[in-house]
């Protein structure tokens, strides 16, 4: 096999993308306020916006829509999708959701009262928002090796079990209604969680009498992560790795539109006989009758599908590649990037790339900006401009660790000469990188400024 195998799926339907001219871009760029989230998609030529929805389809996927049982209550495709995730999961009981923050809703609003607090490697920004929205507070207690981009610790989404049992010490189990684990660990650079690891906090946390719930999101992803790198998985499948993860927890909220390949959808499982009978409750007030929550029924056929795709090992194997593969090009060309490269995203050290933009100024909205303007390519910053926040006593502007630019790869979609090109673009940016300047922002909302958010450059 060659270190970076070709795509194993041949492309069938295509979708045309615009190439623009420079002039036209700098417009475009300007009349959206420098904010790439007020850009059209279509003026854009390789999205890397996010993973999340963004996957293509095959066509057995594209076959079961055909095949969605539409009816309100008791669907076939609900029993289709109810076979894949019982085989998969192994849980008890699962509700269908819309997408994967409807199923931390339920599970918050259910579980958390006002005061209570949730350890999780990285809370994912929902995640944390919906522990916040019912009065909990979100703690991230991932290992410090996660902290330095160069470290190459091949299980950097691992919890620092010394910090889990301490915070369950100092806490109290009576405030601390589950624990979580993020699997890859999306808000820490889409680094894997060791299957050592899951057991382990899932031991600590239930010797406490502590419920633990797993955000699955990229299970699959992490499941061949654990094949490839950890001892004794080499010869097990994804799916006998994926059941052995999820074997150590109580739950899983799960946003489908990532590995298990479909544009929408999401589901909450648990064990606990009481929780189910509240979450459907809850569903129905929410979402809809159990057995289509957020759903058409032919979402829950595509969705049935794409479980299975989604654990096809020559697939992942694949897809952990095509994600090195742009990592490892941009390291040659001396861009810093999070290390090693992730599952899903390569997230470039905007700050070590730009160290003559102070944070203040911005460092990866700076680069966010350069990458549509140089080769129509955009990517999110997730640095400053996503994170900053005032500290509520003193004003003072606490700023997360790094000044991050996701690179998200939509599963499936673009080619290794896709990558090439992001690489040549970036190239060609860090041949000038010390004419760049960093950016003000001009306008900006009270909450999640960097969706609506204005900037101005400075020069
Ligand atoms: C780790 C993680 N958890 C939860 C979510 C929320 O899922 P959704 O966007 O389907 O609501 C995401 C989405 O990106 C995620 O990456």
């Amino acid at each position: 096999m060659p270190e970076f195998p070709p795509e194993p799926f041949r492309i069938k339907v295509v979708e045309p993308i615009k190439r623009t001219t420079r002039a036209q871009r700098e417009r475009l760029m300007r009349e959206a306020k420098y904010n790439v989230f007020l850009l059209r998609a279509e003026d854009i030529f390789i999205d890397l916006l996010t993973d999340s929805g963004t996957s293509a389809m095959s066509d057995t996927q594209w076959a079961a829509l055909m095949q969605g049982d539409e009816s309100y209550a008791g669907a076939r495709s609900y029993f289709r999708l109810k076979e894949q995730i019982e085989r998969i999961f192994c849980f008890k009981h699962f509700v269908p959701t819309h997408q994967g923050r409807a199923a931390e809703n339920i599970l918050c609003s259910l579980l958390i009262e006002p005061g209570n607090a949730v350890p999780n490697n990285n809370h994912f920004d929902t995640t944390g928002a919906n522990v916040r929205a019912v009065g909990g507070q979100p703690v991230d207690l991932v290992i410090d090796e996660a902290k330095d981009p160069a470290n190459r610790h091949p299980f950097k989404g691992n919890i620092d079990l010394g910090k889990l049992e301490r915070f369950i010490e100092e806490t109290g189990t009576e405030n601390i209604p589950f624990g979580m684990i993020t699997i890859t660990n999306n808000a820490g650079g889409g680094q894997p969680v060791s299957m050592a690891n899951i057991k382990a906090v899932g031991e600590m946390v239930h010797r406490y009498g502590i419920p633990f719930f797993i955000d699955a999101c990229r299970y699959a992803e992490n499941a061949i992560f654990i094949k490839q790198r950890e001892a004794g998985y080499a010869d097990k499948t994804p799916l006998e790795i994926a059941q052995e993860m999820f074997s150590a927890a109580d739950g899983c909220t799960m946003s489908a539109k990532k590995d298990a390949l479909v544009n929408i959808g999401g589901f909450l499982c648990m064990n606990d006989d009481a929780l189910f009978e509240r979450a459907r409750q809850a569903l129905i007030l929410r979402e809809g009758f159990p057995t289509y929550g957020g759903l058409a029924g032919r979402d829950l056929e595509a969705l049935a599908r794409g479980l299975v795709e989604g654990l096809d090992e020559d697939y992942l194997t694949y897809r952990l590649n095509h994600t090195a593969y742009l990592g490892e090009r941009l390291l040659e060309i001396g861009i810093p990037i999070i290390e090693p490269p992730g599952g899903h995203a390569i997230y470039v050290d905007a700050g070590g790339f730009l160290p003559h933009i102070p944070a203040e100024r911005y460092p990866g909205q700076a680069l966010a900006i350069e990458l549509y303007l140089e080769g129509g390519i955009r990517a999110v910053e997730l640095g400053s401009v996503a994170f900053a926040y005032p500290d509520p006593t003193t004003g003072e502007i606490i700023r997360p660790a790094l000044e991050l630019v996701r690179l998200a790869l939509p599963r499936r979609v673009y080619t290794q000469s896709h990558l090439d090109f992001v690489v040549e673009t970036l190239a060609a940016i860090a041949a000038r990188k010390d004419s760049i300047g960093g950016v003000e922002i001009v306008k900006e909302p009270e909450l999640l400024r960097h969706f609506t958010a204005e900037f101005a450059l400075m020069g």
